[in-house]
């Protein structure tokens, strides 16, 4: 899933990261600017300011907490699939939302922060994640929709991390993105049959795409104007697409397959602009998105709770691997001695 350019302000890593210096070594500094100019990567054990680890630490936390917290709103559906065809799907694009936290879990950890100090932002609250999963999925569509504008807007956002500077984030994303692509596929596909049933199944699908249409715009982040941040990230090669290019280009993909599909997309001033070669778009609600963001959503506390009870109840799971990992290591050191 995707960032609100997974760079909004938060907690995470505070206690991990060092404060900034004011300045850092010059000779590496330049080392590390030419690197960046010749769009080369960054891998781990190379020296970085204190400020790019800082920055990566937050975004691909916030990424990561994204991708499990937003196995919630669609695994609330496993169980009431309408087909086992669509239950197999679901179970396994859940599970793949799974997989990305840990391959960005990973990915932050060789920043040199904890998994565990990242998951006690989240639990406690002071982690932000993408503001899209703490809206309710109310019927069978909303899977669809999801599948069709969440996984749709987090491709838009998540391809041009494939070319990130930080070599392990990129790496990460190659594989995410193509999974994400089937996620988008059969969200779009459940859709298409649900729009070739019965009058109360049209009716689901256009009103989960009323209902998500706006959110998903909001996905992308606030206005380039009102993004601070963004040029340093544009400038260290970490986000090539500012947020407003980013919602255009989604927009203008989607406008089509929304055509396609037999729905109506919620905004009176959507139109094909010629001029522009691109469709405008009326105003997105940005003091709804900040609420939701900074946890007053409609499920905010309903999505937490269900986090920490399932890290709670898997605690026995960490520690009976852990045993069993240092009994195998204590086997090793014996038999090697
Ligand atoms: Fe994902
Ligand atoms: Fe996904």
């Amino acid at each position: 899933m995707y960032t609100q350019s997974f760079n909004v302000p938060d907690e995470s890593g505070q206690k991990q990261v060092k404060p900034m210096k004011a300045s850092e070594p010059p000779e590496r500094m330049a080392r590390f600017d030419a690197c960046i100019d010749a769009d080369g990567r960054i891998e781990p054990q190379d020296w970085m300011p204190e400020a790019y680890r800082k920055t990566l630490v937050r975004q691909i936390s916030q990424h990561a907490h994204s991708e499990i917290v937003g196995m919630l709103p669609e695994g609330n559906w496993i169980s009431r699939a309408p087909s086992l065809k669509r239950k197999a799907i679901l179970i396994a694009k859940v599970q793949d939302e799974g997989g990305h936290g840990l391959y960005l879990y990973s990915a932050a950890e060789t920043l040199g922060v904890s998994r565990g100090d990242l998951l006690d932002a989240l639990h406690t609250g002071k982690a932000k994640y993408s503001s899209i999963f703490n809206y309710p999925t109310l019927n069978w569509a909303d899977v669809g929709v999801i599948g069709w504008l969440v996984d749709g807007a987090a491709i838009m956002n998540q391809i041009p991390l494939c070319r990130c500077s930080y070599g392990p984030y990129a790496r990460a994303m190659v594989r995410v993105c193509k999974e994400e692509s089937f996620h988008q596929r059969q969200g779009y596909e459940a859709l298409l049959v649900m729009m070739r049933g019965t009058q109360a199944q049209k009716d689901m699908v256009q009103d989960a795409v009323n209902r998500y249409w706006w959110k998903c715009l909001a996905m992308f982040g606030p206005p380039d104007a009102d993004s601070p941040n963004s040029t340093q990230g544009m400038r260290w090669g970490i986000k090539r697409i500012s947020n407003d290019d980013l919602r255009q280009k989604f927009i203008d993909a989607t406008v089509p397959q929304a055509k396609v599909l037999g729905v109506t997309l919620p905004d009176p001033d959507l139109k094909w602009n010629e001029a522009r070669g691109h469709y405008d778009y009326g105003q997105i609600d940005w003091d709804e998105f900040w609420k939701t963001v900074n946890g007053h959503g409609p499920c905010n506390k309903e999505r937490l709770a269900t986090r920490v009870k399932a890290h709670n109840d898997g605690a026995w799971v960490r520690e009976a691997a852990l045993a069993y990992a240092n009994k195998q290591q204590q086997r090793t050191l014996k038999e090697a001695a």
